[in-house]
């Protein structure tokens, strides 16, 4: 990858078209996005602002045709078998709870998680779970926040109906090992679901080959428009599922009493869809493709090892997950002794423009447990350089030197 190109497809990172530069290390929460994404959604605009699907008029076909490529492009990235496995939504959260909602989860069915789902992996189970009658069941990680096999094993036992991970965490950036959790599931009579936010703009990721029965992902973690994602499906699956949100667009035909509803991928598509951001994020899984996630991951590792050796002797500070730095992907998780996270945050922000998450990352359950007040995350991706690294680590020392 030619880092300086590609810093260039990204207008934010350019120093004229910002008066301060800004220091981007909060990828985890959204990415930033290259122009061929504007472009897809201002062309939408400005082109053929119109639905898909209804209109006869020759600017609705354009828009069928539009979001008809985007979903190509999604299942060729996903390596899905065919088009109608990938159910456009508005994020990560949506999928969970469509399928949360739509599986008919019944008492006597378990469903398994880890101890650091981020919430949308959580809530979406234990609301579910209330209503049904059925029991969520939380599988503790190692002492230090890997995976546990054996625990899982464990916890695979008669009932199980359901195990929904996360794929890589947003709390550490630590990856399980998603194919063995899913031949382990598979064997024990199990469906099992990826939380692939944080996986996807990482990892080359092959639905078919992993054999995942449903997987979630945010087209804004992936270069693409915010409030887009995916939900994928094995298409036997998504047929034999309840509906989640009905209404237009999801039925062939209705009478006052009931309806036909329409095959998948429609019948989970309620309603006037963002085809706006569905093209953008047709371009954005184009995009990735092009830069490889060889290259993604080659430059994350590096950043992540300057990080971590540059910061790790600072008094007071622990990371979070394993100290190997290539276990954790584009994540740095940390806390200090004696500092608010949320203050180191801001001075990061007001020293140089350096912007990191900080608090609980939407994994309270794993900060109660812990009895932790909050971390600082810096979550990486290809466009950060060496020289932005070294100034977050002169920034944060400069910080603990001072509180
Ligand atoms: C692991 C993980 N799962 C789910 C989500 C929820 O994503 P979204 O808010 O896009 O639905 C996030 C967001 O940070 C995440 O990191």
């Amino acid at each position: 990858m030619d880092l300086k190109k590609a810093r260039q497809d990204f207008p934010t990172l350019q120093a004229d078209a910002r008066q301060k530069q800004i220091i981007y290390f909060d990828n985890a929460c959204q990415t930033l996005r290259p122009r061929v994404v504007i472009d897809a959604i201002q062309q939408y605009y400005l082109s053929e602002p119109a639905c898909a699907g209804r209109s006869m008029h020759h600017m609705a076909a354009e828009v069928t045709r539009g979001v008809d490529q985007a979903r190509t492009a999604v299942a060729k990235f996903l390596g899905a078998a065919r088009k109608e496995e990938i159910v456009f939504t508005r994020n990560t959260t949506e999928g969970i709870n469509l399928v949360a909602h739509a599986l008919g989860l019944h008492s006597g069915d378990v469903v398994l998680v880890s101890d650091k789902e981020h919430n949308s992996n959580l809530i979406p189970w234990q609301t579910v779970a209330r209503k049904s009658g059925a029991t969520l069941r939380v599988v503790p990680s190692r002492a230090d926040n890997s995976f546990d096999l054996e625990a899982f094993e464990q916890a695979l036992e008669p009932g199980v109906r359901l195990v929904s991970l996360g794929y890589t965490s947003n709390l550490d950036g630590l990856t399980i090992p998603a194919a063995e959790v899913i031949h382990r599931a598979h064997r024990a009579g199990a469906l099992v679901l990826l939380d692939a936010a944080q996986a996807a703009p990482h990892r080359k990721i092959s639905v078919s080959g992993l054999d995942v029965d449903f997987l979630a992902l945010s087209g804004h973690k992936l270069l693409g428009p915010s409030g887009t994602g995916v939900l994928y499906g094995k298409y036997k699956l998504l047929e034999s599922l309840d509906t989640f949100m009905v209404g237009g667009e999801t039925v062939a035909t209705s009478t006052y009493e009931t309806c036909q509803f329409l095959p998948p991928p429609e019948k989970f598509e309620a309603g006037l869809q963002d085809y706006a951001g569905i093209m953008g994020l047709g371009a954005a899984v184009k995009y990735l493709q092009g830069i490889g996630f060889d290259a993604i991951q080659k430059q994350e590792q590096l950043l992540n090892e300057c990080i971590t050796t540059g910061i790790q002797d600072l008094p007071g500070l622990h990371l979070i997950g394993p100290a190997d730095p290539h276990l954790r992907g584009g994540v740095v998780s940390f806390y200090m002794d004696g500092i608010d996270a949320h203050r180191i945050a801001l001075m990061l922000d007001q020293m140089a423009g350096i912007a990191v998450r900080s608090g609980q990352h939407c994994v309270h359950s794993w900060f109660n447990a812990h009895q932790l007040q909050g971390a600082v995350r810096a979550s990486l991706y290809f466009y950060n350089t060496q020289a932005e690294a070294e100034t977050f680590i002169d920034n944060l020392r400069k910080i603990r030197k001072v509180l």
